[in-house]
């Protein structure tokens, strides 16, 4: 199963090739292929991963064509505004109204969106950003797997499960060559065309092997690849780039440095800041956000966050809320409302309508069964479906019960594909659309 639909090269403008995507035109950094106008390739944000051979592609083509049309329908569907109805919150509609002409919202309006506890008018913040996902991105929705190839750490993040402070969790470190194999496997058994790499910070691995596993996989298949070890250092960065990874998920966790300082005990924002500055210079894709419900964070914090994610030029917002882990010294805290959440990700999809690819997190899956369709419908467009080894996921264990934990890679793919079905979204990431890369 393809989860990128191919696309036919129209232009080749330097490095650059214009693709043709049911009508719609995308652009795409070609590094490694030789490619010609009328050839077929798959992208994923924004780069080239693999030329598909003509048959093939218009195979792909012609059994998603009429389904594509149909999704798109169902999505303009459900994203409609139903402007007939009156609200009785006249401030709510003037300021929704302005976002959706995507007129910037000044701060003191974001707050009263985030603010707002009525259902009906959470419901209709949530219908506004849609609305805005839909009119930017139409029904497209990307797909990549994770895969949690170490739970070692050895950070002291009050509020993270695999921390030093869970003294009684079991540490697993995959091997080289079973990081590879399961790799490969998630692109060429499950047709996974971007995957996050993730542990805890781990100095069981120097980057050097990581370097050399990423080659590996690059080497074999043709797949975008995300790291998301941790502050690996600067001249890490560099060698893990080199070696083929074209994306980095790094939160800064929050935009405060003092909450900041309180939640990670010797460390500073700064230098996390540092490292998502220096990725985004070396041409690395970022996908960072924040953690939400933190002790002490206001709401304006976590506007504060969602412009930091902005300015540090995020390709994808990931906010999932804060949940408290027993073996942590923030284990009694409370955990944050679905609809904090919620609104979080609308007043990205607001900020930042037109760029955004907004993960519904494992965290808001974590936090409500029925998360990844509401967040679906509150702004967000991407998913993250969990390719770990079964055997290792449940120590995984950043907050308790994490969702996926258990369920095959078969059965996360046909659930989310019969969600976005069922939402008229299609699985596709074909590059960035050329009107935003001009
Ligand atoms: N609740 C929610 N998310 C958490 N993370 C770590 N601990 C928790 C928790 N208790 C998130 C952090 C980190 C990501 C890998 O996991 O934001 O960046």
């Amino acid at each position: 199963m393809c989860y990128a639909i191919p696309g036919r090269v129209k232009e080749i403008r330097d490095k650059y090739v214009l693709v043709d995507y049911f009508g719609e035109e995308k652009k795409a950094l070609n590094e490694f292929y030789d490619i010609a106008v009328g050839d077929y390739i798959c992208a994923q944000g924004g780069f080239v991963i693999k030329k598909v051979k003509e048959d093939e592609a218009k195979e792909i083509l012609s059994a998603w064509q009429e389904l594509f049309f149909e999704l798109q329908d169902v999505d303009l569907r459900l994203s409609r505004m139903d402007s007939g109805k009156e609200d009785s919150d006249k401030k709510l509609r003037l300021i929704l109204d302005k976002a959706l002409e995507n007129i910037p919202l000044k701060k003191d309006e974001l707050l009263y969106l985030l603010d707002l506890d009525n259902p009906q008018s959470c419901q209709l913040l949530y219908k506004s950003a849609n609305f805005l996902r839909q009119k930017y991105h139409k029904n497209s929705c990307c797909i990549h797997g994770i895969i949690e190839i170490s739970n070692y750490c050895r950070r002291q993040c009050t509020y993270c499960g695999i921390s030093t402070h869970n003294k009684s969790l079991s540490r697993y470190r995959m091997a080289a060559e079973e990081i590879i194999e399961t790799s490969v496997e998630a692109v060429e058994k499950y047709g996974f065309q971007a995957l996050v790499l993730q542990s805890g910070e781990d100095p069981g691995y120097s980057v050097d092997e990581i370097a050399e596993i990423i080659t590996e996989i690059k080497k074999k298949v043709p797949v975008l690849i995300c790291i998301s070890f941790g502050e690996i250092g600067l001249e890490g960065l560099e060698k893990l780039y080199s070696a083929g990874a074209r994306a980095i998920l790094m939160r800064f966790e929050t935009s405060n440095p003092k909450i900041y300082a309180r939640i990670h005990p010797g460390q500073e924002l700064n230098s996390r800041l540092e490292h998502i500055k220096k990725a985004f210079s070396l041409g690395y894709l970022i996908a960072t956000g924040a953690l939400i419900g933190l002790p002490g964070q206001s709401n304006e914090d976590i506007i504060n966050d969602i412009y930091l994610a902005k300015k540090l030029g995020a390709e994808m917002y990931s906010f999932g809320p804060f949940l408290p882990h027993p073996k942590t010294p923030l284990g009694n805290f409370k955990v944050p409302s679905e609809e904090l959440a919620l609104k979080t990700l609308a007043l990205a999809r607001i900020i930042d309508s037109e760029s955004a690819k907004i993960l519904v997190t494992t965290a808001l899956e974590t936090l409500c069964s029925a998360a990844r369709k509401e967040g679906l419908l509150a702004g967000a467009n991407s998913l993250m479906l969990n390719v770990t080894p079964v055997k290792y996921r449940k120590l995984y264990a950043i907050y308790p019960n994490k969702a996926n934990n258990k369920e095959l890679i078969s059965t996360q793919i046909k659930e989310a594909v019969s969600l976005l079905k069922s939402l008229g979204r299609a699985p596709t990431d074909l590059g960035v659309s050329e009107t935003k890369a001009g």
